[in-house]
């Protein structure tokens, strides 16, 4: 005989969404009606499962004195009770839906309010209690009365409660289990972090006061006219004093109005007057349509240039402040980001509010994924059970109802890789009934059956040109529609690389409406003995590693190269020219501006040295419309030398997104040829019987050939390298076995290659040292010549390498290093300011750059090859100077490159008596197969006879600050 017991916590792995909760409604940060926030510090209980303790800490007069406390907003695993959990798209508990394991860590949560002395009259309205986010499943008492319970965590939910407040000793106790049904559903790419991570506030609802309200503000592009009407469950008044506007809800007014878009954020301050209660408005008049076969918005195309956005905070997780929402928002404004794709779940509301009025195209991501059912070929998956579909229809209406009224709220979006299914149908249905003003998104289904726009992740670039060009297949109804890039560009480590090879499709189709770079921010979590933590610090038993620290920003938000990058590639302005010209061509590359936001300047510079500058006019520029503006006349009397135009676009005043001056765009344009360095071979090796070879300022060890010092300078080591610390994209994703180039190098020995001395050879004019670098167990090599000569006080090396035997691969640079016993200060002429490598290097420009060793280092969570700086025709630093024929890649650093190779955190970085330098004839490029494709062909560094030559002469070490 058996039986079941329903015990209290059964609603944990119930496929419903909840019981107990109010229907979803309009979210806003603040009324006249009063409110009271929650947050703050509450007292927390820890149990290991979902039913360890009973429920009377929820009645009154429990005395929770000897429980700890803890932050709400937060998560408890950041707050030294247990730990994160980090997986990629594997469930961390058997998959088995919708129940979940015993071991279900449970935090009880207890906060006694007293309500402030402004509380209006109880008997006036009620009050409603909003939680904003509660990861996973939460169950709520207040005074003892158990409101209900609710899953979806990153959705709103809110309890009516005005019977039960009291004016002091209100008991508010929330049990929040960090498993339930509802983590089959949100099986997103990120940190497993329970807890009361958003706000939770009391809020009076006047007697009276609108349920909820829709504001309808589009834009009619032919007549210029906005059209407003606000559509409210109680009758109310509108008013819009800017334009005059006094209309009762439901009535619509049509006027002319300036619209709204991402690059012109106009918003109208209004308020929605009902029975006791005055809500304001910000309205921005926009209308987004499907014509031709593209997405636009006030009847014209928009270019997406986007990044997904998890919310991230190394300390508080998802658990976001306003001001760190601001800057997330800032940061893209400044780096030329025109959209943001809540990836996979509805962000904070108030991050809305900052998009609608700094200006940021908005895809609404629902919190929706169902990723680990891949691993059981999607069976069970619950998109696709009818049994879970009000649990989809749940989440689906609390995020449009809780965002319909933001203006920057473009598309819609179902949710993440759910594969495919009823359930999705079901929400698309949904969505277009209750709100037929924006597109659906879903990437999951290639049939797009249910969506408006054909979305991909991770094509490659030739992929995505044949979908320009609709040469793709695929269904009718796919075929006709426009394309985005939900996600692409991996910013794992170092890198993305190829984004301008992107950019450059999405310019020249229309139906490619652009992407959004995965993802903004490294979740590395801060913890010193590490620098930052990923995946597996916390012994998790699954995990991905730091396949978590893949954003445009490091975790403390500041921007990697591959963001600098990401700004220059998008930027809103082209300014280009070829060699020589004296024009420059200037592309307004917006969608809906002209150019008198930007003032224009040129500066003429020789070998970097600017030499003269001045304001450049450039005639007001449409959207779309392109000039050749004159160059003034070379300077008269500039000196001779490598000779560039530099032509910048910046803000000609302060915009609320940054000051006056902040640059935008700019180009170069090379004017006239470098010299290159000579140096006549005039003086002789003199082989010494100290076991010493001199020539000119070299010394060299007479029996092996290898230089020891350049002047007084010593220099260690110096020899060819091919190896560099692999990056996550070298590394590759196991998916994808032929861009493993790091597994492909390492297999083949390319970290461990081995000089055999050939010869060294001391001729009338040279020193010439022959030798075969390979590894062991290969027979493949590289017979390389290093030739040395000297006209007395300068010191020329050529280097020639010829490959010998079967190189299937590409080489990981190639190049020379050697160490130096001291160096601080570097100096250089050449790309700068920041690290660029073949496929990432369209924010490097040529100048005069200055920085230490220290700080050409970039802080890639997992330390990996970084920091070189490209094109390089000269640098100084620790004493020598350094020419080169033809430039080459400079990276300095203080430990070796088996060093960096085998550190996994950046603590494991510590400083040696020695610095390395690196000066490569050229690095494979970068790519981005850490999960999308690697670098395209143009960007290999084959394995070929080459030849390159540095020249080396004694310099004062540049000074450091
Ligand atoms: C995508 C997924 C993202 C993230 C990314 C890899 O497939 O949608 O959430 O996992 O890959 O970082």
């Amino acid at each position: 005989m058996s039986f079941h017991t329903h015990t209290h916590t059964d609603y944990v792995q119930d496929v419903s969404p909840g019981s107990g909760a109010l229907p979803p409604r309009a979210w806003y940060a603040s009324s006249d009606a009063k409110s009271l926030s929650l947050n703050g510090n509450w007292r927390f209980r820890l149990s290991s499962t979902a039913d360890a303790e009973d429920d009377s800490f929820a009645a009154e007069g429990y005395d929770a004195g000897d429980w700890a406390q803890i932050a709400v907003p937060g998560h408890w695993v950041l707050q030294g009770h247990g730990s994160p959990i980090y997986t990629n798209h594997l469930y961390p508990f058997p998959v088995d839906p919708p129940r979940v394991p015993t071991e279900n860590p449970t935090g009880d949560h207890l906060r006694v309010f007293d309500l402030p002395a402004h509380w209006p009259d109880l008997a006036e309205g009620g009050a409603v209690l909003r939680f904003d986010g509660v990861e996973s499943c939460a169950r709520v008492w207040l005074n003892g009365t158990d409101l209900g319970e609710f899953k979806g965590s990153r959705l709103p939910h809110e309890f009516a409660v005005g019977h039960l407040l009291k004016a002091a000793g209100n008991v508010l106790a929330v049990r929040v289990h960090q498993w339930s049904a509802g983590s089959y559903l949100e099986d997103q790419d990120q940190w497993w972090l329970p807890g009361i991570f958003r706000d939770v506030t009391l809020l009076h609802r006047p007697a009276g006061a609108a349920l909820d309200f829709f504001v309808h503000a589009s834009y009619d592009h032919l007549a210029g006219t906005g059209t407003l009407r606000v559509d409210s469950d109680v009758d109310g008044r509108v008013t819009v004093s800017e334009l005059g506007i006094d209309i009762a809800t439901g009535e619509s007014v049509t006027m002319p109005v300036e619209a709204w878009s991402a690059e012109t954020p106009r918003l109208y301050e209004g308020t929605l007057a009902t029975g006791g209660e005055r809500v304001p408005l910000r309205i921005g008049f926009r209308t987004v349509d499907l014509s031709d076969g593209l997405i636009k918005v006030n009847g014209r195309p928009v270019l997406f240039k986007g990044v997904n956005r998890h919310e991230w905070h190394p300390e508080r997780g998802r658990a976001l402040d306003l001001e760190t929402m601001r800057e997330d928002v800032l940061l893209m404004k400044r780096h030329n980001v025109n959209a943001v794709r809540t990836s996979h779940y509805p962000p904070h509301p108030a991050f809305l509010d900052l998009c609608d009025a700094y200006g940021l195209w908005v895809i609404d991501e629902c919190d929706l994924e169902t990723h680990g059912f891949t691993e059981q070929g999607w069976r069970d998956n619950p998109v696709d059970d009818d049994r879970w579909t009000p649990a989809l229809l749940d989440r689906a209406s609390r995020m449009v109802e809780r965002d319909k009224n933001h203006p920057s709220v473009v598309i819609w979006s179902l949710g993440n890789e759910a594969g495919t299914g009823r359930g999705l149908t079901a929400m698309a249905e949904w969505i277009k009934d209750r709100d037929s003003s924006r597109p659906v998104h879903y990437e999951g289904d290639p049939t797009c059956r249910d969506t408006d726009i054909y979305s991909r992740m991770y094509a490659d670039h030739a992929e995505v040109e044949r979908i320009g060009r609709g040469l793709d297949g695929g269904t009718l109804k796919r075929r006709q529609l426009p394309f985005i890039l939900c996600e692409f560009a991996h910013a794992m480590g170092n890198g993305p690389g190829g984004l301008a090879d992107y950019q450059r499709l999405f310019e020249s189709y229309d139906r490619l409406q652009g992407g959004f770079v995965w993802e903004w921010i490294d979740h590395g979590i801060a913890y010193p003995e590490l620098g930052f933590a990923y995946g597996g610090d916390f012994g998790e038993e699954l995990h991905d590693g730091n396949f978590v620290c893949d954003g445009l920003l490091f975790p403390d938000r500041r921007p990697s190269p591959g963001f600098v990058e990401y700004k220059k590639v998008i930027e809103p302005v082209g300014i280009t020219g070829a060699f020589g010209e004296a024009t420059v061509r200037i592309t307004n590359k917006q969608d809906f501006a002209d150019l008198s936001a930007l003032a224009f300047s040129w500066s003429y510079e020789v070998d970097g040295e600017p030499v003269e500058s001045g304001t450049l006019a450039v005639p007001g520029l449409a959207p779309g419309e392109s000039a050749d503006v004159k160059l003034p006349a070379p300077p008269a009397g500039a000196p001779a030398g490598e000779a560039h135009w530099t032509v910048r676009a910046a803000l000609a005043a302060d915009t609320p997104w940054a000051p006056k001056d902040h640059v935008v765009a700019w180009g170069q344009i090379p004017v006239s040829e470098r010299r290159v360095p000579t140096v006549t071979a005039t003086a002789r090796p003199a082989v010494g019987d100290n076991g010493v070879i001199t020539l000119g300022p070299g010394t060299f060890d007479a029996r092996t050939g290898a230089l020891t010092a350049v002047g007084d300078v010593p220099v260690s080591g110096l020899r060819l390298d091919v190896w560099r610390a692999t990056t996550d994209n070298d590394d590759g994703a196991p998916w994808q076995p032929d861009l493993r180039y790091g597994l492909l190098w390492r297999g083949l020995g390319l970290h461990r290659m081995r000089h055999r001395l050939d010869a060294v050879e001391s001729g009338e004019h040279a020193l010439t040292v022959r030798m075969r670098v390979a590894p062991a167990a290969r027979e493949l090599g590289l017979s390389t010549v290093y030739r040395w000569t000297s006209d007395g006080n300068r010191l020329r090396l050529t280097v020639s390498t010829v490959p010998e035997g079967d190189w299937t691969v590409p080489l990981p640079r190639l190049g020379i290093r050697f160490g130096l016993s001291t160096a601080d200060g570097v100096r250089w002429y050449g790309g700068g300011p920041g690290e660029a490598y073949p496929d990432t290097r369209m924010a490097s420009a040529v100048g005069r750059w200055q920085s230490t060793v220290d700080d050409l280092q970039t802080p890639y969570v997992r330390p990996q090859e970084n920091g070189a700086r490209i094109d390089v025709r000269w640098a100084e630093l620790g004493g020598l100077r350094i020419e080169g024929d033809p430039a080459f890649s400079l990276t300095a650093r203080r430990w070796t490159t088996e060093q960096l190779d085998a550190a996994t955190h950046l603590t494991d970085l510590t400083s040696g008596d020695t610095v390395w330098v690196n000066l490569d004839h050229g690095q494979h490029g970068i790519g981005s197969q850490s999960c999308g494709p690697g670098p395209l062909p143009q960007y290999h560094l084959r394995a070929e006879p080459a030849e390159f030559s540095f020249v080396f002469s004694t310099a004062p070490a540049p000074e450091t600050s």
